[in-house]
């Protein structure tokens, strides 16, 4: 019986070392973590329960069959963060680059079927050349397969994908259809096809870098929703992370204790907004100062930054922030920023996460560049996205509110249920200097006239009067209440039964 014990721990202990001391210390010279490493890292102390330690591959071709490592390269099984379930999949580079192979994929299978049966998010760990290129077709269809749980469990549970290798074809794709996207700083890239291919078919020199790392995708590409410095960071995050989530779509995010009164007033909210309406502010420190101790969890921190998305708690419940950033392109939606709110908008309906929306926007961003870029699908996006989500949505105007911007960004009128302004507010179909060099053309050249003008009109609409007197706004509010207001809010939506008639589903502007 010992001897029998004995063999079992040796088995282990080989599927342990993965590709081996040299392969690892390989990955150690990168800057990277194993997979097994990782995942210590990831859950909590001593939870993780690992499935398929000694599956191996069954491909017999290019000598494969000489080359059989336990486990092939991928470690899988479950754990909890926080005492709360989760599945996870972690790729070994050190094991055939982690890439996929038919048996590689159906460990990956289990664990996307076990978190779906048992409504628990799923963590990808990335580091993986793709396809097992050995095993050819085999190989497509795992990914086909692995693919297609992606999209059905996609608004069920949440999927998150972390990259911290060098990921290419299969392991870019799966990525993307699940909700998150985080990588790490040097050490990780994502491309469909990599710089040698790259040369060989478009003759353009580029680095994996200037391809696919983390300063492309979290910047340029919006592949990537935050990118961290280091393994260590990265998996830290997520445990931060994970906790504003909940389990699934019909479950409520942990409520954390909070030691923040929310009734807290911040006076000094009263005098964030310039004189001078053309002056930024900067709107963090709005969304900081109205959430519990501060936390705020962003989301797409360096794209797109004219919109700011990200999870805050309110009296220890995650709530989805959307706001205009003043400080950047003075807040104006472009397609970008309009993508980037309108997938926040439906993660956080899909898993029941109420929203609250900061508006100090000047409208859409005009010109032949945006509009060639699609512009008008891109803002539809925003607008559709609020339209249809049924959570509780608190909305906040704290100065411009014009144009069709002001009907995107949570109105009363796509069914914002709490639509409060601050007293500084200007809700109008254009800022003064655009409206009156349009309504008053004919007195263009008459200093005096146009200036006279200009004061009537902003009198008349750089208020949120007008919008009050029609019930556009349900109250104008103190700034220094405004987290007071939201809480109570949010508390009194706590049981809001909206439903859509219904559909098989509906056809956003993609
Ligand atoms: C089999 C692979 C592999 C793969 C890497 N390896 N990718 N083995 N299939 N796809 C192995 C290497 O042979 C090597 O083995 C080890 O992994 C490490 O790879 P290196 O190339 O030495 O590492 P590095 O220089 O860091 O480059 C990593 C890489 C590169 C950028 C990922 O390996 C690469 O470009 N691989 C191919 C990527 C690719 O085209 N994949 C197919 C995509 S198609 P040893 O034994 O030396 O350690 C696809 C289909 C699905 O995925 C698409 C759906 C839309």
């Amino acid at each position: 019986m010992k001897e029998i014990l004995q063999q079992l721990e040796e088995r282990r202990e080989k599927a342990r070392i993965g590709g081996g001391a040299k392969r690892i210390e390989a990955q150690h010279k990168k800057g990277k973590l194993t997979a097994r490493e990782r995942i210590d890292l990831l859950l909590d102390e001593g939870s993780f329960e690992e499935f398929d330690m000694f599956v191996e591959h069954r491909c017999t071709d290019f000598g494969m069959e000489n080359s059989k490592i336990p486990g092939d390269g991928v470690v899988t099984g479950w754990g909890t963060i926080n005492g709360r379930v989760i599945y996870v999949f972690a790729k070994d580079f050190t094991v055939f680059g982690g890439s996929l192979s038919d048996t590689h994929a159906q460990k990956i299978m289990k664990i996307q079927d076990m978190a779906l049966q048992n409504r628990a998010p799923v963590i990808g760990l990335f580091d993986a050349g793709g396809a097992r290129i050995q095993e050819g077709v085999a190989a497509l269809g795992g990914y086909g397969e692995v693919f297609y749980r992606n999209v059905i469990a996609s608004g069920v549970i949440p999927q998150i994908s972390l990259i911290m290798g060098p990921c290419a074809g299969g392991d870019v794709y799966s990525p993307a259809m699940t909700d998150f996207i985080f990588m790490v700083k040097d050490t990780s890239y994502m491309f469909v096809t990599g710089p040698d291919v790259v040369k060989t078919v478009t003759n353009e020199t580029v680095t994996a870098e200037e391809l696919g790392g983390a300063s492309i995708h979290a910047t340029k590409s919006s592949i990537a929703d935050g990118a961290y410095e280091n393994d260590v960071e990265a998996l830290l995050q997520m445990r931060r992370f994970v906790d504003f989530l909940p389990a699934s779509n019909r479950e409520d995010a942990p409520v954390l204790p909070s030691f923040d009164n929310s009734d807290r007033l911040e006076y000094s909210l009263d005098t964030i907004i310039p004189d001078n309406p053309n002056m930024p502010y900067d709107m963090h420190e709005l969304i900081t100062k109205i959430a519990d101790e501060g936390d705020f969890f962003e989301i797409q921190e360096t794209f797109a930054g004219n919109i700011i998305t990200g999870f805050i708690r309110l009296e220890g419940r995650t709530v989805g922030v959307v706001a205009n950033q003043p400080m950047v392109l003075a807040g104006v939606l472009d397609s970008d920023a309009s993508r980037k709110g309108a997938r926040f908008v439906r993660f956080c309906d899909c898993f029941n996460i109420p929203l609250v929306t900061l508006v100090d926007v000047p409208g859409f961003l005009p010109g032949t560049a945006q509009e060639y870029g699609g512009l008008i699908k891109h803002g539809a996006k925003l607008l559709f996205a609020y339209a249809e989500a049924t959570v509780p949505k608190v909305t906040v105007i704290t100065r411009k509110a014009y144009g069709g911007a002001y009907d995107v960004m949570s109105s009363k009128h796509i069914r914002g249920d709490m639509n409060y302004a601050w007293p500084t507010a200007e809700i109008a179909v254009m800022g003064a200097k655009g409206a009156v060099e349009i309504i008053f053309r004919a007195e263009l050249g008459d200093d005096e006239k146009i200036a006279a003008r200009t004061a009537e009109y902003e009198s008349r609409f750089a208020t949120p009067f007008v919008a009050a007197e029609r019930g556009y706004i349900d109250e104008v509010i103190m700034p220094h209440a405004t987290r007071k207001r939201i809480c109570r809010a949010l508390n009194m939506l706590r049981n809001k039964q909206a439903e859509l008639p219904w559909k098989k589903h509906a056809n956003i502007p993609l």
